[in-house]
């Protein structure tokens, strides 16, 4: 992959992580089923922990991997089969704005929420392995395009090789999930 290449990608895309950090918002309180309220605060505690990690990469806050680490693990343990678990059964319900699609397409929902978990776990292994500083290494790299969730990487399971991308890219994908389970799974107001 051309190094221009990778550049041109790379701004729309930086633009669009920021516009998506910038739009998280909650929902105003309100009484809500206990699961509901659980998953809500779930998808809270997510979003903490995307902006504080996204603070860093920006250098808007320091660098520091034991918080990064945190971060990382707090959207891992939400992740996955934990977050599935509160979304079983019939899920639309009063001050929800989970999508009936997510009875329909279980699988689906299943599969983006596991990607979550392997971004994250790939997040937090990367700040075991950069107890210092959010170097280089951590950064985008030439390779990150085959790693997965480039032109070159369309046939391949971006998720599953998280670990073999920079940490930055990993978090850019995750955005993405986000993103991507909110399109389909997530109505807009209710
Ligand atoms: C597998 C699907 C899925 C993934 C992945 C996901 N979300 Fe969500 N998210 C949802 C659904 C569904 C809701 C609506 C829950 C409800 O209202 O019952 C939601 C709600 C939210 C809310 C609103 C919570 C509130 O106060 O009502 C925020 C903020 C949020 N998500 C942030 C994130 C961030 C940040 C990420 C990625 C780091 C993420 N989500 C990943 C499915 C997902």
């Amino acid at each position: 992959m051309h190094v221009h290449a990778r550049v041109k990608t790379r701004a729309p895309l930086t633009l669009s992580i920021a516009a998506f950090i910038a739009a998280i918002s909650f929902a105003a309180a309100q009484s809500v089923p206990p699961n509901v309220a659980q998953r809500q605060h779930g998808m809270k505690a997510i979003a903490d922990a995307a902006k504080s990690i996204n603070a860093m990469f920006q250098g808007t806050s320091p660098y520091d991997s034991k918080l990064f680490k945190a971060a990382a693990e707090t959207i891992r343990s939400q992740s996955g089969t934990a977050l599935s678990a509160l979304f079983q059964g019939s899920v639309t319900t009063t001050g929800s704005k989970a999508s009936a699609s997510i009875e329909s397409e279980r699988q689906q929902f299943d599969k983006l929420a596991l990607d979550l978990g392997a971004y994250a776990a790939a997040l937090s292994v990367a700040a075991d392995r950069n107890p210092d500083a959010l170097g280089p290494a951590m950064r985008m790299q030439a390779g990150d395009a085959v790693a997965g969730g480039g032109p070159l990487a369309k046939k391949i399971d971006a998720a599953r090789n998280a670990t073999s991308m920079s940490a930055e890219h990993a978090f850019h994908l995750m955005l993405q999930t986000c993103t991507s389970c909110h399109a389909k799974f997530r109505v807009e107001s209710k």
